[in-house]
């Protein structure tokens, strides 16, 4: 790709014989990026939690592209759930080598009222942070195989509302908004401290931050089985065109982040004019660049996961 020319998902890199793994990618953002991926020839493990849900999806991509059919895979994911990670990540793992991992399951609507899951964990921070970093240090050796990437989802709300998540799980002062937010600084904080640490063990692989601006679903193209807007939404969403892009538009900067060869490992980007627009470097909310809270975090996530990465293993597959 000419590097003047501006980023295009018609004009990717050509990624024939790469192979990446999307959480939630039955709907939203992460359709958007698988569709975006196979398109330039890459073969996509979609995962999410609801196997109507995929399949749905799967069928929407294949009508979409049908060059594509064969390079498009599903496989269930909940992130939530951390036998389900484990599961996941054990046949992914038996594949060989993985280009990269795009971390961007979320609840963007969290419950009003505090709820657990069956591992015990409050059900935003295990749903954004745990299975993904879970997953993560579960894959980094079949990432490190292919010099991979991956890629967490962080969110511009983390300018705004500079939680510091003292109690990830919040287990007192429950808000469904902090919850989301705290979740955001935990994801780009750890996208961060992953790469600190990748690049200090000499493991092949590196870590980056990216956000989708502000993209919504009535802004995004109607696909059935993928996203279908009431009317209400559509107009409600439409009068906000000024600050919001579509779910699609969304995707270019994540996959920007996944595959662009000129991105490198703790970089942080998103769209230009911050809630929409063309991929673009940025600067991390100060919160998330804060090493101090990215360590402790880390430490929460271990304890809570049982998941220790495997530096060291990673490392002797390939040096960084
Ligand atoms: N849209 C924005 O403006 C925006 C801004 C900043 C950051 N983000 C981040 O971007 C990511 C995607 O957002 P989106 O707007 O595309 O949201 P979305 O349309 O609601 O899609 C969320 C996806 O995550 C999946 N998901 C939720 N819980 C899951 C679980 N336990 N296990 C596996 N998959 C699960 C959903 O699957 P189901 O269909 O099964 O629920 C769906 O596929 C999130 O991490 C969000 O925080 C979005």
């Amino acid at each position: 790709m000419a590097r003047k020319q501006a980023w295009n998902p018609e004009h990717l890199p050509d990624l024939t014989g790469r192979s990446y793994l999307v959480t939630g990618a039955n709907a939203g953002l992460g359709y958007f990026a698988s569709e975006q991926l196979v398109g330039a020839g890459a073969r996509v493990y979609m995962t999410g939690r609801s196997p109507n849900r995929l399949m749905a999806a799967r069928a929407a991509l294949r009508r979409r592209n049908p060059d594509a059919a064969d390079r498009v895979e599903t496989l269930l994911l909940d992130t939530s759930n951390l036998g389900s990670v484990r599961a996941a990540a054990a046949t992914i793992g038996g594949r060989g080598a993985l280009d990269g991992l795009l971390l961007n399951a979320g609840i963007v609507h969290p419950p009003k009222e505090r709820e657990s899951t069956a591992d015990g964990n409050e059900v935003v921070f295990a749903t954004n942070v745990l299975g993904h970093f879970a997953l993560a240090g579960a894959l980094l050796t079949s990432l490190a195989k292919a010099t991979g990437r991956m890629v967490w989802l962080g969110s511009m709300s983390t300018s705004m509302w500079k939680y510091d998540p003292v109690d990830p799980q919040l287990v007192s002062a429950y808000t469904g908004w902090r919850a989301y937010v705290q979740s955001k600084v935990a994801t780009a904080a750890l996208g961060l401290e992953a790469d600190r640490r990748l690049r200090s063990a000499g493991v092949a692989v590196s870590s980056v931050v990216a956000h989708p601006g502000y993209s919504t679903s009535g802004r995004t193209p109607g696909i059935v089985g993928v996203n279908s807007p009431t009317r209400l939404t559509r107009f409600a969403d439409n009068l906000q065109f000024a600050i919001t892009q579509s779910k699609e538009h969304g995707a270019w900067t994540l996959v920007r982040a996944l595959v662009d060869p000129e991105v490198d490992g703790g970089e942080f980007w998103g769209p230009r004019l911050v809630a929409r627009g063309e991929p673009h470097r940025g600067r991390a909310s100060k919160i998330t660049r804060d090493p101090e809270i990215a360590e402790r975090l880390w430490a929460v996530c271990e304890d809570a996961s049982g998941v220790r990465w495997p530096f060291a293993k990673a490392a002797k597959v390939a040096k960084r």
